[in-house]
């Protein structure tokens, strides 16, 4: 059996690709939702849209402080695992990206001794002032298999010595991306419903990690930096970001600004859809950022992580800080200078879109299933 542990949006799309190929190749699998993501915009719009079944069992865990969603979690998947029944010899489990949702079942499963994947592995060579980083590392150095999306994940693995068991495989999300890109028109019902005028390709923008919804101050500073950007912004924007806006009393500020469009958390398919009408892309997700390539469109990342140094040394993801006044003009500049480029001339750092393929082969290969 393989075991499919997953939690937050981002897994959801990485997870798509690989039930799908180990399902034509035959193999039981079962999914492990610990519940960390809860909102149907958040979770079951991607379980139908992408086509995966329904959970066997879903944890529950809710929000909460990183200690209590990882705490809540390993019991949560020991208890699954036990209640599943797993067989230590044959059963594997698969774990993605660095959330703390990642991070326990990697200790939860390391102990009952099962056999464990890492996909999107050694991504992330930065500071520990960042809670995905500690979720990375721990992940990684507990799995038996990683597989890394890019040469800079694999170069961190092998730094860290563990390239011995690291295999560049290219990007999972690029399987779903290229699935989405070619067959779904998804934007367009979100942008009749918001009147939004894709003739005038717009910055798409999403905002959720920690450090930069934690103080109101942050949070203010962000804002006045979207004002000044001269195109219209359009903004899913992720429950945790409303929360803090309403709590710092940033809510109405936010919504009465003439370029900022706030939506709710949008689909797969409605994402890649604005993808496709966006000039440029502002965010601090490590997803959204390497996807931005895909879509032809560049990115302003407010994160302080060199996650995809590729895409950096190309000026493809140019920083911004919304703290620095140079950094700002930097951006503004960026941004005013923003074209679509072609597909054909997009940056291909990430793989084929053939990803899930290749980790099915390498599972194989090395006996894992
Ligand atoms: C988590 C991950 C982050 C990842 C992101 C993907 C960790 C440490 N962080 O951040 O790496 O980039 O998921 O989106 O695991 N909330 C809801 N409804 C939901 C989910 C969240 O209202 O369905 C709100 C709650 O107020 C919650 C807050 O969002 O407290 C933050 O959620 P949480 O899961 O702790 O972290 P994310 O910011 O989503
Ligand atoms: N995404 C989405 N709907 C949204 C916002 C993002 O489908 O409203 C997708 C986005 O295109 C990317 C993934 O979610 O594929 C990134 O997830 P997120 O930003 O939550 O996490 P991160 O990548 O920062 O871990």
């Amino acid at each position: 059996m393989i075991i499919h542990i997953v939690g937050n949006r981002p897994q959801f799309i990485k997870l798509a690709p690989l039930y799908r190929e180990l399902k034509e190749r035959g193999y039981d699998q079962v999914i492990i939702h610990t519940g960390q993501h809860y909102d149907r915009n958040m979770s079951d719009i991607f379980f139908d849209e992408l086509n995966i079944p329904k959970p066997y069992i879903n944890i529950g865990v809710g929000s909460g402080t990183h200690a209590h969603i990882t705490a809540n979690a390993i019991l949560g998947v020991e208890n699954a695992c036990l209640k599943l029944g797993v067989n230590h010899e044959k059963d594997i489990v698969v774990l993605y990206g660095d959330t703390d949702s990642t991070l326990a079942a990697a200790i939860a499963i390391r102990k009952l001794g099962i056999r464990l994947v890492h996909v999107e592995g050694g991504a992330r060579t930065a500071t520990l002032n960042n809670p995905e980083e500690a979720n990375r590392i721990v992940a990684d150095h507990l799995s038996d298999i990683i597989f890394a999306p890019d040469n800079a994940s694999l170069q961190c693995a092998q730094k860290e010595g563990i390239g011995h068991k690291t295999y560049k495989v290219g990007d999972i999300m690029y399987d779903t991306y290229m699935w989405f890109a070619a067959n779904s028109n998804g934007a367009n019902d979100v942008l009749k419903i918001y009147d939004i005028n894709c003739e005038d390709m717009f910055v798409l923008m999403t905002w959720h990690r920690q450090e930069n919804t934690d103080s109101k101050e942050r949070m203010r500073q962000v804002l006045n930096f979207i004002k000044r950007i001269e195109d219209t912004v359009v903004c899913p924007l992720h429950p945790r970001t409303v929360k803090c806006l309403k709590q710092f009393g940033l809510w109405d500020m936010a919504n009465e600004m003439d370029n900022f469009i706030i939506l709710p958390p949008v689909g797969y398919s409605e994402m890649v859809g604005l993808l496709k009408y966006s000039k440029l892309v502002l965010t601090d997700s490590g997803g959204l950022s390497k996807e931005s390539s895909y879509a032809g469109s560049k990115c302003l990342f407010m994160n302080n992580e060199n996650i995809w140094p590729d895409l950096v040394d190309i000026n493809w993801i140019k920083y911004v800080d919304p703290e620095s006044e140079d950094s700002i003009d930097n951006a503004l500049c960026f941004a005013k200078n923003a074209r679509k480029v072609d597909i054909k001339d997009r940056p291909s750092f990430y793989g084929d879109g053939r990803t899930a393929k290749k980790i099915a082969d390498i599972l194989t290969n090395q006996g894992f299933i």
